[in-house]
């Protein structure tokens, strides 16, 4: 059988601090399938951050495996496992981590400029191609301190795909944005994925993991649950319900109030 697109076998990690051990991750184990949109849930201090650390690099395993695209990224050195991440992985956070000096554009040149995957001469070119693609084509050449804090997520959406990475992970990403910004920025997370990414998304957000149809809940270290449904579809299916109802009754009270037949068919 084909391996996973990301395959990880009872990964640990254990903080040495000046109390002493602390074990953040337990042995997780989980596999994710190319193209999926994944959301990891769990309370405060539960190991979602420790977990999506460890396949950015930004974290070493204790012990465990990690394979992404058959890649055994628990053997690679941090400067092998740099190079890797700069070609397969695009990182938002929930604070941006924008370089204030730089303006939008720039800070997806910048991207570019380390990783020398995209050719120089087409790098402004995809630069102003992703910040379309997020909706910020006309404020190419803001400072991120101009933008709002939505739109400065939409410069690190648009930065995360500057190489055009295969997998895409994000740390609570609509954690420090209210809840209309949060919803326009999960639509476009559903675009990424709609054009071939895999994505994984840690959030508090429970609300929004349901939208997600694969879901792992993390507590205490441990993967408490992992399912795999279609829960779009349903969430479509009853804001069609909803509005269906709205629509018959709105039409119900018009034709109460001008006693006018309702043309129908
Ligand atoms: N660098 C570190 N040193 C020591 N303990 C840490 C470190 N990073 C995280 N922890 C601890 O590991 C646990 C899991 O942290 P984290 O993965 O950040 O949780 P979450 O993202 O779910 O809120 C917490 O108890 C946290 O205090
Ligand atoms: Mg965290």
């Amino acid at each position: 059988m084909e391996q996973p697109f990301i395959e990880i076998r009872n990964l640990v990690k254990v903080y040495k601090t000046a109390a002493g051990e602390f074990p953040a991750l337990k042995g997780v184990s989980l596999s994710i399938e190319r193209g999926e949109f994944v959301a990891i849930t769990g309370k405060s201090g539960s190991g979602k951050s420790t977990l999506l650390n460890t396949f950015t690099g930004i974290d070493h395993p204790t012990s465990g495996e990690i394979f992404i695209g058959g890649e055994a990224l628990h053997r690679y050195s941090e400067q092998r496992m740099a190079i890797w991440r700069g070609r397969n992985l695009g990182i938002i956070f929930q604070f941006f981590q924008l370089l204030p000096t730089l303006s939008a554009m720039e800070n997806i040149l910048m991207a570019m400029d380390l990783n020398n995957v995209i050719k120089p001469r087409d790098r402004r070119k995809r630069a102003q191609y992703l910040l379309d693609l997020v909706g910020l084509g006309d404020k190419v050449h803001k400072m991120p301190s101009e933008l709002s804090g939505g739109e400065q997520q939409r410069v690190a959406i648009a930065r995360s795909l500057a190489n055009d990475p295969p997998l895409v992970v994000a740390d609570e990403p609509t954690g420090n944005l209210d809840s209309n910004t949060a919803e326009s920025i999960f639509a476009l997370f559903k675009t990424l994925v709609e054009q071939g990414k895999t994505f994984i998304m840690v959030t508090h957000d429970v609300d929004l993991a349901r939208r997600i149809d694969h879901n792992i809940i993390i507590a205490d270290g441990q993967i408490v649950s992992q399912t795999r449904h279609r829960p779009e579809e349903e969430h479509l299916r009853s804001v069609y319900l909803e509005s269906a109802k709205q629509l018959a009754y709105s039409l119900k009270s018009s034709s109460a109030r001008t006693n006018t037949p309702l043309d129908v068919d």
